[in-house]
């Protein structure tokens, strides 16, 4: 009789998880903490970072789409997708073994642009070590390690249309049944979060403690008219994006111009979204917009799930 010793196979889980884009971002003074109280709604995009978890030795690779500028991502040991294997480790029962896994994060989202893409990684790091040590980790569990990876991982987790309030980690999922269409801009160069926020407390000292309500926001998305929602998009953090890139301006009024709903920056910027009407008409504005100084313009429409496997 021969033995034959079949060798182990590579077990692997590839998680998707999505861009945001903010419809609603109200941003109260800061408090104690160094914080922004929000009140925001996150719509999720279909703009995708995928992060495959693999049995191996604990290396972290990123691949940048090619559309993508190489913008700079932190090291593996700062890396976000880092933190959040560490994080999920952290709760596992005293003595699980846990095997040592490769992660590989395809990026899609624009890098420091404004649309959770590193939000996204960290949720789709969470899901797919979940389920390669079996972990079987509650939903609730996973969102609060979420919030503690960032502000925007809880709702890269849950997805969909979504209020959130507090740091904008405290989300309530919102019924969203149209399909709402956008051109997206990305930047050639991102912008840090915090010196945006920074901006923000220069430019507006008496800011109120409470954000601005999102009801106008939150009726129009019942009503399904996109230029009921074009009226009613709000982003506080428009105007200091702006200042930092008086640039984003010019693009604005120029897909403005060119038959966009409304033009506004995602988040903390600096990519611009445009809504559109529907797909056609994104796709027109999108292929009118193309061109040696806009080399990438991209269409995606929302809401979509949240990090889920494939
Ligand atoms: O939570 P997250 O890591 O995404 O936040 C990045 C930075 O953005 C924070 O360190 C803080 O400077 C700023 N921020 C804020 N208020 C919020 C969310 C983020 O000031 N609600």
């Amino acid at each position: 009789m021969t033995l034959s010793i079949q060798p182990e196979e590579q077990r692997s889980v590839t998680v998707r998880a999505p861009a945001k884009i903010n419809l609603h971002l109200g941003v109260g003074r800061p408090t104690s903490d160094g914080f922004h109280p929000l009140d925001t709604v996150f719509q999720a995009v279909g703009l995708y970072d995928d992060v495959r978890a693999s049995d191996g030795d604990g290396s972290v690779t990123v691949e940048t789409a090619s559309y993508l500028p190489l913008g700079v991502l932190p090291d593996h040991a700062d890396n976000i997708v880092s933190h959040a294997a560490r994080l999920l480790a952290a709760t596992a029962a005293e003595g699980t073994e846990l095997p040592p896994a490769d992660l590989l994060v395809e990026k899609r989202i624009p890098v420091a642009g404004g649309m959770a893409g590193g939000s996204a990684d960290a949720a789709a790091t969470l899901v797919a070590l979940d389920r390669l040590w079996d972990l079987d980790t509650s939903d609730e569990v996973l969102l609060d390690l979420g919030g503690r990876l960032g502000s925007d991982v809880p709702f890269s987790l849950l997805g969909g249309t979504a209020h959130g309030t507090g740091r904008g980690e405290l989300l309530q999922a919102l019924p969203d049944g149209h399909t709402w269409w956008w051109v997206v801009v990305p930047s050639p160069e991102g912008l840090s979060t915090p010196s945006v926020y920074r901006r923000f407390d220069e430019m507006f000292p008496d800011a109120p403690e409470s954000p601005a309500s999102s009801h106008a926001v939150l009726s129009a998305l019942s009503s399904r008219v996109p230029d009921r929602l074009a009226a009613a998009l709000h982003n506080d953090l428009e105007a200091p994006a702006l200042d930092l890139r008086p640039e984003l301006g010019d693009l604005i009024a120029r897909g403005e111009a060119d038959g966009a709903l409304r033009g506004m920056v995602s988040g903390s910027g600096p990519t611009v979204v445009f809504l559109c009407e529907n797909g056609d008409h994104a796709r027109a504005l999108a292929d009118g917009l193309q061109d040696d100084d806009l080399p990438v313009v991209l269409v995606a429409n929302g809401p979509v799930s949240g990090a889920h496997v494939l």
